[in-house]
């Protein structure tokens, strides 16, 4: 049977207009200005809708363990709200333990996923330590199709890395065809500042952003940035929060390197105010990098619209407010850092970017779509509304109003982020490989829909300087 998409207006990432669009099996087959049902064939009436190239969240930490907990949110409540709210496609972080191989690691993870998957995903590796043994499993992860590599210059004692384990790892990734990301941020700074604020007995989570200031972030970008120009590769950087670690990305790019940049709906809609009045409900925000000011909102916004970050993904890394994060109760340094957002970015990027006339539309559909396909190997399977590429698309009724709340949210977690935040602009249906997985918020896939993506080598030869 066909899926036929009829009378919606197609934005990517360079064209707008009106089309027809025909998915037989779990392809785009055809694309016209209009095209007859046949018998048989399911028909979706897009009139006054807005269809993307489907969604992908390169940035997510499901059923991960992390400072002494484990995410709330696993394969299975992740991928169900991250269908809800429009996401096709997802990339998560298997993330191995001290010493643990990483072929383990990523078996483990495909255990998690597998079957228990709304949406298509794939893995990125987390290097946590560089040796003999790491350096030599990265190629057979590579051919598994685990073309993006991350590591951690923050989160010292735990995930964080040294500069000369930084630039091994970015040799071995150039050599055999990865891309590196990084937690751009100094750990020495931030554990030297967390134990400063404690010992004078600032314990209390509205001390967190002191302890992981803008200049911390503007270091480790500049640092990696350099590092990556001296092992002549490309850099991503994942979750930037501020204009210091913005600086850092223009400079790279003008001086002719490749490095990406990604932001995430937190650091574009929420304000460090939330730190402040809240007691230890702060709690709910603490996450690295932290929330910034409103003009750090704005100037991201503003790099979104000029091509200077090219990602918005959502860093979604929940944990329950009771339960959770009051691990931190008596100092903001054990609090679990991270937060959910997967089902949600979707809706506030449309929502507060499209309709308050921040981004246009083929720029929505760049960021969250084809440069992630692009960047992160998955293009043009991905990312793209094609003839040929994957039937994904990420429906958009621009009319629809809502709001986002914990009562709704398909999150496995206490909280909502953005509670309250009212919606102009939502998803309405979500069609992946050909089935249409979701409408009006309502789950209608199955849980072992999803496929696991086995992402093409990273080629810098493809990315010449922005
Ligand atoms: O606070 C955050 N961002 N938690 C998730 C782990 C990471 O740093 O990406
Ligand atoms: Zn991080
Ligand atoms: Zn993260």
């Amino acid at each position: 049977m066909a899926l036929i998409i009829k009378n919606g207006t197609i934005y990517t990432a360079s064209d707008s207009y009106r089309a027809d669009i025909l998915a037989e099996g779990e392809k785009i087959t055809h694309i016209a200005g209009k095209i007859t049902a046949g018998k048989g064939d399911e028909v979706i009436d897009a009139s006054g809708l807005e269809i993307y190239p489907g969604a992908i969240d390169v940035h997510t930490h499901l059923d991960m363990p992390f400072m002494g907990t484990v995410t709330a949110d696993d394969f299975e409540s992740g991928t169900i709200a991250a269908a809800c709210g429009g996401t096709t496609a997802l990339i998560d972080f298997a993330t191995p333990a001290k010493g643990q191989p990483l072929g383990d690691a990523i078996k483990l993870w495909h255990k998690k996923a597998g079957g228990k998957s709304a949406i298509d995903y794939g893995f990125h590796i987390a290097i946590i330590e560089f040796n003999e043994r790491v350096a030599s499993e990265i190629p057979a992860l590579i051919k598994e199709g685990i073309t993006s590599i991350k590591c951690f210059l923050a989160y010292k004692g735990a995930l964080m890395i040294n500069d000369g384990e930084f630039i091994q790892t970015l040799e071995v990734a150039k050599r055999h065809g990865a891309l590196v990301s990084v937690h751009a941020e100094n750990g020495e700074m931030l554990t030297y500042l967390a134990g400063k604020l404690v010992a004078e007995g600032k314990t209390g989570p509205e001390y967190h952003e002191a302890s992981h200031p803008a200049i911390a972030e503007g270091e480790a970008v500049h640092r990696g940035a350099a590092l990556a120009k001296l092992a002549g590769t490309p850099l991503y950087i994942v979750h930037t929060s501020c204009k210091e670690a913005l600086d850092e990305i223009k400079i790279a790019m003008a001086d002719q390197r490749v490095i990406f940049g990604e932001t995430c709906p937190q650091y574009l809609l929420l304000s460090n105010k939330l730190y402040h009045g809240n007691g230890f409900e702060a709690a709910k925000w603490v996450m690295s990098p932290p929330l910034r000011d409103g003009e750090n909102n704005q100037i991201m916004w503003n790099a979104v619209r000029d091509g200077f970050i090219k990602v918005i993904a959502t860093d979604h890394c929940s944990f329950n407010f009771k339960g959770q994060k009051d691990a931190g109760i008596s100092s903001f340094a054990k609090i679990p850092n991270g937060a959910p957002g997967i089902g949600d970015r979707v809706n506030l990027v449309y929502s507060y970017g499209v309709a308050q006339g921040k981004i246009s539309r083929n720029k929505f559909a760049e960021v969250m779509s084809t440069n992630p396909a692009k960047i992160f190997g998955m293009f043009p399977k991905k990312g793209s509304i094609a003839i040929g590429s994957d039937a994904d698309f990420t429906i958009i009724d621009p009319a629809k109003k809502g709001k986002i709340s914990v009562k709704t949210s398909h999150h496995k977690v206490d909280y909502n982020s953005f509670e309250g935040f009212k919606l102009h602009g939502m998803n309405v249906m979500t069609v992946s490989r050909g089935r249409l997985i979701a409408r009006d918020d309502k789950f209608l896939g199955a849980i072992d829909h999803g496929q696991y993506l086995k992402r093409n080598k990273f080629n810098p030869d493809e990315w010449s300087a922005q």
